[in-house]
């Protein structure tokens, strides 16, 4: 088990991915295991909006939900470094993916449809899947998103079984990234990668 990277987090890290990807249980643990905070997106939009994403998307309809979305997220961003998970639409908005290039360090849980469909059937509350089969709408989203969610900096599977082997994947994505960053400043810099120019 991963219980800390080799370099501190410069930046919050970002969940993206579909319904269902485990991005709420997934952020959760590794806000835990890395001592930060966490914070889920949809419900920051819950708590500004006063009501649930449901009511939202009933009362103001989608466009209202994705423009506070995006502020909410970029607020988010801006803040202290944690871990934020963000619903399956955020990244799909090309302001928010510029606030989190700017500002985050974005991973995509990556599952396969019969996953997402299983984790989605245990609850009711994203208005999406009420608007037809749950995998007819699942399989379309993919079609549409993945090419966009795989623009984030790192993508991790989220597979059926344990939700910690999915953290240890996301640790160790998220250590390489940070090591591949170090080493490519310091061959800007004109160093050797370990820190040791003759
Ligand atoms: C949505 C995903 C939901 C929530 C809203 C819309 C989407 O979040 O933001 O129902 O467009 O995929 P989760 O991905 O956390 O379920």
């Amino acid at each position: 088990m991963i219980t800390t990277l080799h370099r501190p987090l410069p930046r919050t890290l970002v969940l993206v991915g579909l319904m269902g990807a485990g991005k709420t249980a997934v952020g959760k643990r590794v806000a835990a295991r890395l001592g930060l905070g966490f914070t889920d997106a949809d419900h920051e939009i819950e708590t500004a909006a006063g009501c649930t994403i449901p009511d939202i998307f009933e009362r103001y309809g989608e466009p209202a939900f994705r423009d506070l979305e995006r502020r909410v997220i970029a607020r988010l961003v801006q803040g202290p470094v944690q871990v934020l998970s963000t619903g399956g639409g955020a990244f799909m908005d090309p302001q928010t993916r510029v606030q989190i290039a700017e500002h985050g360090l974005s991973v995509w849980l990556k599952a396969e449809l019969g996953v997402l469909v299983a984790r989605t059937a245990k609850r009711s509350n994203r208005p999406l899947l009420r608007q037809g089969s749950p995998r007819e709408v699942l399989a379309q989203l993919m079609e549409r998103r993945h090419p966009v969610y795989a623009l984030a900096d790192m993508t991790v599977e989220s597979r059926d079984g344990p939700v910690e082997d999915t953290v240890d994947r996301v640790l160790a994505a998220v250590d390489a990234h940070l090591a591949a960053a170090a080493a490519s400043d310091e061959t800007a810099l004109g160093h050797a990668p370990t820190g040791q120019a003759d």
